[in-house]
């Protein structure tokens, strides 16, 4: 099957009871038995639920995975995948990261004795030295929020394997449709299914997503141990979001690279950070491995000016000033004061954040509304 199809029907059958062709809701917290411990494979709705069975299956077939496994947000998932390691196993994650991943990390995981180095793995030689026998999983994003940075994951993945080290890979600024990390030698695919999963702006939730049956098992343990499971009727909003997830993630590409071309002639813009500009560092790595650039993209005006990079995220009326990213409208975020505001400042410094970047979640509205929007509030 190919990706739209897969996106409409994998793992999704008719209601076996009604015919129905929209997975129902099953809105229930429990289900009855027969006799003790005789049931239809259903005993409570924590470990189970079938809207939620038929979501996991068909993110699975997206992400060309054996086993998909849901929580109540992507950084529930972040949470369950850490929840893998012990004291003293060590971690090393990419330095440009979403803030609560980093976050959690840093001050819940570490707290408990999980250790924890970010470097830029944009360069992969940069991994190699940081190795130790205790090193147990390397976490990247790629692209990377908000700095649009390439990961290399099949180089990634050829120096965590022969260390038996856990490639996990945050897949959610790129979405499966346009890569697929398990492909590419990664062991693990997290999403925050919040984004471009959901694609509407109407629901939180994370996912899972890998082939090993160990892993899988003890992930589905942490998800009904831990409780953090998506509630049937977000389960249902996401299975329907997908079902046209091929279709928004070409609008978002079409709108998203005319955007940065505006942007990246225009005489008070310094800097654009899109993967799909040639002078973009990363253009040809994003060429091989994804299959086209995604509605991602940062930029910086001339001068580094906050008065005017606050003016510009004011003046916007069809791009909104709100967390998140992903949805059908188009979103602009200032990540030093919202979404990585969790980093302390001179982490971000040092990262190339800097406090005048504005980040833009380009939406599939018409261009000609985006680049309107955009010549009014940038003048
Ligand atoms: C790249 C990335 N990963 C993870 C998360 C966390 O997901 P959630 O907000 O669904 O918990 C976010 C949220 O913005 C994100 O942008």
């Amino acid at each position: 099957m190919k990706f739209g199809t897969k996106a409409i029907h994998a793992g999704i059958e008719p209601d076996p009871t009604t015919g129905a062709i929209m997975t129902p809701i099953y809105q229930t917290s429990t289900y009855v038995q027969e006799s003790p411990g005789k049931h239809k494979g259903y005993e409570y709705a924590r470990t189970q639920n079938p809207t939620r069975t038929v979501l996991q299956n068909n993110l699975a077939a997206l992400e060309n995975g054996k086993h998909g496994i849901c929580y109540s947000s992507g950084l529930g998932a972040t949470d369950a995948i850490l929840k893998l390691f012990k004291p003293g196993d060590e971690i090393i994650a990419s330095n440009d990261l979403y803030g609560g991943t980093y976050r959690i990390m840093v001050r819940v995981f570490q707290e408990f004795g999980l250790k924890f180095t970010f470097v830029d793995l944009s360069n992969p030689v940069n991994l190699e030295s940081l190795i130790t026998p205790a090193t147990k999983m390397v976490w990247i994003e790629t692209p990377t929020n908000p700095l649009l940075r390439l990961v290399d994951i099949e180089a990634i993945a050829a120096i965590t394997k022969p260390h038996n080290i856990q490639l996990v890979v945050d897949n959610t600024f790129a979405s499966p449709y346009l890569q697929n990390p398990l492909d590419l030698g990664a062991d693990i695919v997290m999403h925050s299914v919040t984004k471009y999963l959901g694609g509407h702006s109407d629901t939180v939730m994370g996912a899972i997503i890998l082939n090993d049956d160990e892993t899988a098992q003890r992930l589905a343990f942490i998800q009904n141990a831990c409780g953090a499971v998506p509630g049937p009727q977000d389960c249902f909003l996401v299975l329907r979001g997908i079902k046209t997830l091929h279709i928004r993630m070409q609008r978002h590409c079409e709108n998203a690279i005319k955007v940065a071309q505006y942007l990246q002639q225009h005489p008070k813009v310094s800097k654009v950070y899109y993967p799909g500009l040639e002078s973009h560092p990363g253009h040809e790595l994003a060429k091989k491995q994804m299959r086209s650039f995604g509605g991602m993209l940062s930029f910086e005006l001339k001068g580094d000016s906050m008065p005017e990079a606050v003016h510009v995220m004011e003046s916007f009326n069809v791009f909104s000033l709100a967390e998140s990213l992903g949805g059908v409208e188009s979103l602009c975020t200032h990540p030093a004061s919202m979404t990585h505001a969790s980093i302390p400042k001179e982490e971000r410094l040092k990262n190339g954040l800097k406090d005048t970047l504005i980040r833009l979640s380009v939406g599939i509205e018409d261009i000609e509304d985006l680049i309107q929007d955009l010549e009014q509030a940038i003048n």
